[in-house]
């Protein structure tokens, strides 16, 4: 890109400059190298890239912007499409505060606040997420939608592997009376054979092999469990629920209490999240029983909502606390 703006050398003398062996630029880099040393590379490059940067290279809105095409020419089916979307790159963030958090639990690197924050954050996020979803529940036409969901096959977001990574880094466990699945395996049956819907069988494809993965390296690399290691120290209590009532009564002191609050908001604020879906998925979906993929949706998703809890010895724990 060429900038008007800079005087250019060239033009004063006509004749082009030798910078290996101009006195200036050399008293310069040595000014330079003196006060940066071996980074001054470095250093140069990155003056010039963030001088040079504008907010399209920054934000990289030419490909944001490329990537809402649509299946059909309804209206809405955009805010659909951009709805999802938002909803993935804040479930992006709270992957990465989820991380955070789970390293700031470390016992290496034990910093509880710095985790108490980021679980602030996640909560914070999951709200957004909560409030935001009267776009889809008062703002699409249910005409235009129970036309054009005919185009998604049989996607749907019951695949979102981001939400699947949440809920096993958060500390979801899977069922020990069902084979050791997850719960949503047992879910997306067609409607009316209840055999495995391709909903069910594709996600498995594409996602299975990683997710169960995330989930074997979850201790101690999950929330629920990073927690628990931290309340109870290096020697690991069998009684967990106990140690989890002590924690939240302040026994072992504010931090943990206060870290130990924000999970239990967490856990809350993934079943509102649900609470709110069901919602949306109930109202557009009250003249089609099924699913994109034929699925028996609304026994699974009012059943993973009041079932499916993510810190399990926390919430016996708060019980016992309040009694
Ligand atoms: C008009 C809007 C929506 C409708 C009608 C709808 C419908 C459904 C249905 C029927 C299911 C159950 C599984 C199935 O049978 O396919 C489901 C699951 C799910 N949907 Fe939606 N959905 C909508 C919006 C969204 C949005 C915006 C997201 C954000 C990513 C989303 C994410 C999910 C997730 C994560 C599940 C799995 C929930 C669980 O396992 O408890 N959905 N949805």
């Amino acid at each position: 890109m060429e900038n008007t703006h800079r005087p250019s050398r060239l033009a004063k003398s006509d004749t082009p400059v030798d910078w290996a062996t101009d006195p200036n630029t050399q008293r310069l880099l040595n000014d330079l190298s003196a006060r940066y040393g071996e980074r001054l590379p470095d250093v140069l490059e990155a003056d010039m890239l963030r001088r040079e940067i504008t907010y399209d290279d920054y934000i990289e809105t030419p490909t944001l912007l490329s990537l809402q095409q649509t299946l059909t020419d309804y209206h809405d089916e955009l805010i659909f499409k951009v709805y999802h979307q938002q909803t993935e790159l804040w479930f992006r963030l709270i992957l990465h505060e989820i991380n955070r958090a789970i390293r700031s639990m470390n016992a290496e690197s034990l910093d509880l606040p710095v985790a108490t924050e980021s679980v602030q954050r996640i909560n914070r996020y999951f709200a957004v997420l909560a409030h935001s979803y009267c776009v889809m529940l008062d703002g699409l036409s249910v005409e235009e939608f129970l036309v054009y969901r005919k185009a998604f096959g049989t996607s749907s977001g019951f695949q979102s592997a981001q939400f699947r990574a949440i809920e096993i880094l958060a500390g979801m466990e899977k069922d020990p009376a069902h084979q050791g699945e997850f719960y949503w395996e047992r879910a997306a049956r067609h409607i009316t054979t209840g055999e495995p819907a391709m909903t069910l069988i594709r996600f498995k494809e594409e996602h299975l092999h990683h997710l169960n993965k995330l989930y074997a390296g979850r201790a101690p690399h999950s929330l629920r469990i990073s927690f628990m290691n931290a309340a109870t120290g290096a020697a690991p209590d069998p009684d967990r629920v106990s140690i989890m009532a002590e924690a939240l009564s302040g026994a072992k002191g504010a931090e943990i209490a206060t870290l130990g609050e924000e999970l239990l908001k967490m856990d809350d604020a993934i079943v509102e999240w649900k609470l709110q879906h069901l919602k949306v998925a109930a109202k557009h979906l009250k003249r089609a029983p099924k699913g994109t993929g034929e699925t028996n949706w609304a026994e699974y998703l009012s059943k993973s909502m009041k079932e499916q809890r993510c810190f399990p010895e926390l919430q016996a724990a708060k019980g016992r606390v309040a009694s």
